[in-house]
């Protein structure tokens, strides 16, 4: 049995970081463990130019501790009304990486997202132009739709749709879910790729009903089926390059979270690495977590490939039940519950 796991070093493709006081308390857990990550720019108020995701980047890169490397890669938040010059700007100051499409109402703060894809259509044109990524939170919002249905539906209404009008754009399908999503992402034409999260590989929807209402396992998309859960971890651990690591690590305080009607979103970037390495030994797959986790994003992205190297030890750890969260407190994944690996300097 192997005890120590070397890779290079990762990536966390979909991460979410907040603001002020909130961001730095879970900067420094990405950047001990990913070299990059690309932030989501779901921010009061979104992050919808060039000109704020330059400043929330500088805020970020201010919060990285001394002595750790990381860079943040940066997207906008697309909305009904934005301009296609915009993408001109991002493009050409190069920190932004792609936008990312919420549709309206999709998730937490996705208000100011898009209500209809036809008003985005010569954003993208301009977006496959300058190969800026979409990245797509891929649910539809109508009401009426079953909460564990939103995501094949979105694939069959928007998605797929979507990728033949515009045939050069690049797109990645964020924090895919189910079974349909796996089979769309390994059917469709070269351009198109999906992250999966650790708790989508971890739990499947019990995990929520657990004895009773389990807040803290409530994230969007919502956690399915054991079926889907099995696609998901056949996807991850099987070597296509299309699948990569994406946390969607998405921290809440805790009173949001334990409340009459709670925020989505789970804490993972605290074992960010540790979660997968988790996932993938269950699935007998360690030898394939490295693509998964330091090449196949980086490749999709056409950025280099990091150089150096993580290491993890089997050393049996315990997340800690919450971590302090700018005056509140905040519930990880896996909080009191052991972890298999740890990170060599966590000793
Ligand atoms: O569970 C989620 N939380 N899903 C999302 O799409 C957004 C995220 C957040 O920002 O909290
Ligand atoms: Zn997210």
């Amino acid at each position: 049995m192997t005890d120590i796991l070397t890779l290079r070093r990762p990536d966390d493709w979909h991460v979410h970081l907040r603001d002020g006081e909130t961001m730095r308390a879970v900067v420094p857990h990405t950047a001990r463990r990913f070299a990059r990550a690309v932030v989501m720019p779901n921010l009061k108020p979104p992050v919808t130019t060039t000109a704020l995701a330059g400043e929330y980047r500088r805020r970020i890169l201010d919060a990285v501790p001394t002595g750790m490397t990381f860079e943040p890669l940066m997207t906008l938040y697309l909305t009904d009304n934005m301009p296609p010059d915009e993408i001109d700007r991002a493009k050409a100051a190069g920190y932004v990486i792609g936008c990312k499409l919420y549709p309206a109402g999709a998730t937490t703060n996705s208000d100011s997202g898009v209500t209809d894809i036809a008003r985005i259509d010569r954003v993208l044109a301009r977006m496959a132009e300058l190969d800026l990524v979409l990245q797509i939170h891929g649910e539809v919002t109508e009401e009426h739709v079953d909460v564990f249905e939103r995501e094949q539906r979105f694939i069959d209404t928007v998605l797929a749709p979507l990728i033949v009008r515009h045939p050069r754009l690049r797109v990645v399908f964020e924090h895919i879910t189910t079974r349909a999503a796996v089979e769309f992402v390994r059917d469709a034409r070269a351009g198109v790729a999906a992250t999966i999260t650790p708790q989508h590989l971890l739990f499947n929807r019990n995990e929520i009903f657990r004895g009773g209402i389990r807040p803290h396992f409530y994230c969007l998309p919502i956690l399915k089926t054991e079926t889907d859960r099995d696609a998901l971890v056949a996807a991850a651990t099987g070597g296509d390059p299309r699948f990569f690591l994406g946390t969607d690590s998405a921290p809440h305080a805790r009173h949001t979270k334990e409340n009459a009607c709670g925020c989505a979103g789970m804490y993972s970037a605290h074992a960010g690495l540790e979660l997968y390495v988790e996932a993938f030994e269950r699935a007998g797959a360690l030898e394939r977590l490295e693509g998964f986790a330091a090449h196949y994003g980086a490749d999709f992205y056409r950025l280099p490939r990091n150089t150096e190297t993580v290491t993890l030890r089997r050393r049996e750890w315990r997340p800690p039940l919450t971590y302090a969260f700018g005056g509140a407190e905040l519930v990880p994944m896996f909080a009191g519950e052991p972890l298999r690996w740890s990170l060599e300097g966590d000793e």
